[in-house]
């Protein structure tokens, strides 16, 4: 039994004691390593939600919500001619907004404890029962539960109503099962420790198996045409015998989704969502002194977005072993304040007694600077009876604090110890950073009291090579990428994130709009968002909370309660940030926006400066802008190709170009910022053409990384080096005599190009613009050359370059880690025989690595692509591919070679050392 106790103590500087002898700390173990896999249901193991109910009919109720609820319990298929088949997922509102009555009878039963069990329904849902009333639920793609047994008939008819509400898009009841949960218990043979997994695959962690699969044009365009599966996991491990009187939990950082766990044969819990973090206490089922099997089932067949969500166990897995007395799984929370150039800290640390007797002990926290030396050290003395929960306070500070900045994003350690007897009996680490952020109604936002343009691009988590499973280094590599075109700020667009991708912002200085996936304040959404505020609020990147993204009664007085439910979430963790969420309409209105402390808009540009008018104490940006489509290196737009045109001319019907969305935000102080869609491409969504094309081409850098031009629009105004950079590339055989349109990206006063030497004008740059010429072709050297003063301060060229003849390997490092899961990008080009790249080339690469590493994934950012991402070749796009070396778990030299027929070769040796 657990009773909570709350305990607030103050700030206690202790002189430096005498350290514990002994560390009995706790163990965290990576559990990435040593899985199987096997894709797909499994004969004998079938996780069925039950009997697949078919068979309904459906009926039009109109716009507004019907009163008659006489038609819950009339007859069913009574013959009426309104009543038409309603096959599952089918549109039955045509993309309409209102209600449909749907119906069916139930198949027999057995029992006891019937469910019905529905996958999901498309959008809201009352249920009833043989005339009973029995649930409403709302939103849609969430499966949800109806227990039958007290309204079941033996022997029937039982038959089930239910009112669809639709609210945007197309309406429908997905799947509904009818459950029998006793039978649903049983342990499927494949979660039981003797099955025979020998024949699946071995796999390792982060791991996504949808990207394995074979593009086809019948699959879920909007998931990026790979077909979608459900499937199973195992992992065998040991635990020595003196693990036993300890806790002992997992933490899956995410798996997509609808997961299943079990540990030797014991269900430990099921979790719908595939973005949140979840844990399971395992310490009375593990087996001590022998061997464990945990089985993990996900399904991602029923999708919760609508681009490439991946599927599998695509984020780590810990095993965490610690002294029944112990901090609690995301129980440290600092709030730190910058006051001169002291940092001001509060330090509230939960803790655990779960060891059957009174615990009396020291809590101390140490805080140490990023070189490790301890600055601060706070000691209370906490007594806490068996099964509580104790809330510690503990205040401090520290002089000469070094700010969390972009520029410099400097973070220090909180070391939290819990010292018994002269024993460390538990410690964990927090990583934080001290800055001060607030948001001005007029000016904007302000990072450590100095204006901060927010500087965004909203993105998936999705990689070339790697789908969704992508590992630490390639965090790193993205945003790297992000912060040198001059971006500051990231939107995890629509869903929490991996912890590694903000480790990775911590650690570069990139600021971050965390975000839940959904409105709505159903149990399962309000605790969604619990967990991404409590496993998140220590990030010193994160600067803004977002509930939600488009919803569709973001517009409504019921979104409006929903937001203040979870607004009421948010700032019982934590009150140091602001609430906001990404709105496509209704600002302003009686809705959701009431709810906001910080108005989003995502697009809509000419309604800015109206709500500015009316609410002119909100601050404001753009949640979302953009929309800009292009391919990296096409110039001339290709429909049957799928390939759009990577001038800055083209944008979806509700977007704008990179420019046209800039401008208006660069011109409003009073707009804090942008969020662009996107940084980078991703998977689905393959806007605006639909297959050859696979994934979008909203990304300002393409699958792999590569910068689109665009990347230069951005980097010329968003960044703070001087930028010259002309386009497009000038190998146009059989163009002689025609003209081509040449761009220059850039930020200086003045550009005069040149071709073959011959002046083809000056131009003045515009602000927020770009430069333009047209240009009769004829093959030869482009030049650009700055102009400052009427002196030259800087020169660019493109060049009609050779033919192939070599392959260049450029790695994003050299140095790998020995775990099993580094990975880094290599850039692969083509170039000519005075080693330029060759920017038409599509020669098709063969990698081979010997060493202790292997091939994770290879790409080319080509969005029609249909060869393999898990594959030892790739054909380059436009003179570019990639190749991601994973390292082994041993260290040692890894060779890396490129072959390509009649090229001349290239290779690397990165080396992977244990640290
Ligand atoms: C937005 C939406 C994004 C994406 C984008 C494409 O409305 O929030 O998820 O679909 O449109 O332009």
């Amino acid at each position: 039994m657990f009773f909570k106790r709350f305990l607030t103590l103050f700030l206690a500087f202790l002189p430096m004691t005498v350290i514990p002898n002994k560390s009995q700390a706790r163990e965290r173990l990576n559990f990435d390593a040593g899985w199987l896999f096997h894709r797909g249901e499994i004969a004998g193991s079938e996780i069925e939600n039950g009997l697949v109910l078919n068979g309904w009919r459906s009926k039009n109720a109109g716009k507004t919500k019907p009163s008659d609820e006489k038609l819950a319990t009339l007859g069913v298929n009574n013959g009426r001619s309104e009543w038409n088949d309603a096959a599952n997922g089918k549109d039955v509102f045509n993309q309409q907004v209102g209600f449909a009555w749907y119906r069916i009878t139930l198949p027999n039963s057995p029992g006891p404890k019937r469910i019905l069990h529905f996958a999901a329904v498309d959008d809201n849902a009352t249920v009833w029962v043989n005339g009973k009333k029995m649930i409403y639920h709302e939103g849609w793609n969430d499966p949800f539960d109806v227990p039958l047994d007290e309204v079941w008939k033996e022997g029937g008819p039982n038959e089930v109503v239910v009112l669809v509400e639709n609210t945007a898009g197309p309406g429908y009841i997905k799947e509904a099962d009818l459950v029998d949960f006793d039978k649903e218990e049983k342990v499927p043979p494949a979660a039981r420790a003797a099955y025979d997994d020998n024949l699946w695959k071995p796999v390792h962690l982060p791991h996504d198996f949808v990207v394995e699969g074979t593009f086809d044009p019948k699959a879920d365009g909007s998931h990026g045409f790979l077909p979608k599966d459900s499937g199973w996991y195992r992992k065998s491990f040991d635990l020595p015998l003196n693990d036993k009187g300890k806790s002992l939990w997992l933490d899956f950082d995410g798996v997509y989704r609808d997961s299943r766990v079990w540990l030797n044969g014991k269900l430990l819990g099921k979790h719908a969502s595939g973005y949140t973090s979840f844990r399971y206490d395992i310490s009375d089922v593990a087996n001590y002194g022998g061997k464990n099997t945990l089985t993990v089932y996900v399904d991602a067949r029923i999708s919760e977005g609508w681009w490439y969500e991946g599927g599998g166990i695509y984020r780590h897995v810990w095993l965490t072993k610690a002294d029944p007395l112990h901090v609690k799984p995301w129980g440290t929370y600092v709030v730190s304040k910058p006051v001169g150039n002291k940092a001001n800290l509060s330090l509230e640390t939960t803790l655990i007694n779960q060891s059957g007797s009174t615990a009396s002990f020291k809590l101390v926290s140490e805080i140490k600077d990023n070189k490790g030396k301890t600055i601060l050290k706070l000691s209370n003395p906490v007594k806490a009876a068996t099964g509580a929960e104790v809330k510690i306070i503990q205040k401090g500070g520290f002089n000469k604090a070094n700010l969390w900045s972009l520029e410099n994003p400097y973070m220090y350690t909180w070391v939290t110890r819990v010292e018994k007897a002269g024993q460390i009996v538990d410690q964990v680490e927090t990583s934080f950073g001290v800055r001060d952020i607030r948001f001005d109604k007029d000016k904007g936002f302000f990072l450590n009291g100095k204006p901060v343009k927010i500087k965004g691009t909203c993105n998936h988590q999705d990689f070339a090579g790697l789908g969704t499973a992508i590992p630490d280094r390639v965090f790193n590599y993205r945003i790297e990428k992000l912060k040198e075109m001059g971006s500051n700020a990231y939107r995890c667009s629509h869903n929490p994130p991996a912890p590694e991708l903000l480790d990775a912002c911590d650690r570069l200085g990139m600021l971050v709009m965390d975000e839940n996936r959904k409105l709505g304040d159903t149990p399962e959404i309000l605790s969604q968002l619990e967990s991404m505020v409590l496993r998140d609020r220590n990030h010193p990147s994160i600067f803004l909370w977002s509930l939600c993204n488009e919803e569709s009664l973001q517009g409504t007085k019921k979104g409006r309660s929903q937001g203040e439910a979870m607004k009421e979430v948010v700032k019982k963790y934590d009150k140091t940030r602001l609430v906001t969420a990404a709105m496509n309409y209704g600002w302003g209105g009686d809705g959701l926006s009431n709810v906001l402390e910080l108005q989003g808009f995502n697009y809509a540009i000419d309604q800015y400066d109206a709500y500015r008018t009316s609410h002119p104490n909100v601050p404001l940006y753009g949640s979302e802008t953009a929309s800009t489509v292009s391919t990296r290196g096409i110039y001339v737009t290709d429909k049957l190709l799928g390939y759009v045109s990577a001038y800055d001319v083209n944008h979806t019907e509700w977007a704008h170009t990179a420019e046209a969305a800039w401008r208006p935000i660069a011109e409003r102080p009073w707009m804090a910022g942008v969020f662009v869609w996107t940084g980078f491409d991703y998977r689905g969504e393959p806007t605006p053409y639909n297959w050859p094309c696979v994934n979008s081409h909203f990304g300002i850098l393409d699958m792999c990384g590569f910068p689109k031009d665009n990347f230069y629009y951005y980097k010329s105004w968003w960044g703070d080096k001087p930028i010259l950079h002309l386009f497009p590339h000038w190998n146009w055989p059989g163009k002689e005599g025609q003209q081509v349109d040449v761009w220059c990206q850039t930020n200086y006063d003045m550009v005069e190009l040149f071709l073959n030497g011959k002046s083809l004008g000056k131009q003045e740059t515009p602000r927020n613009g770009h430069l333009e010429w047209k240009v009769w072709y004829e093959p030869g050297t482009l030049t650009a050359k700055a102009l400052h003063e009427g002196q030259v301060v800087a020169e660019t060229k493109v060049e009609t370059t050779g033919e192939p003849a070599q392959v260049n390997l450029e790695p994003y490092q050299t140095k790998m880690l020995a775990d099993g899961e580094d990975t880094i990008p290599v850039v692969v080009s083509i170039r000519d025989d005075k080693g330029r790249l060759m920017p038409i080339a599509d020669n098709q690469v063969t990698f081979k690595v010997t060493g202790p590493a292997h091939i994770a994934g290879v790409g080319n950012g080509n969005p029609s692509s249909h060869e393999p991402d898990k594959a030892e070749q790739r054909k380059s796009f436009n003179g570019l591919c990639m190749v991601l070396i994973q390292a082994n778990e041993t260290p040692g030299t890894i060779e890396l070679t490129a072959t390509s027929p009649g090229l001349k070769s290239a290779t690397i040796e990165p080396r992977s050392a244990t640290q």
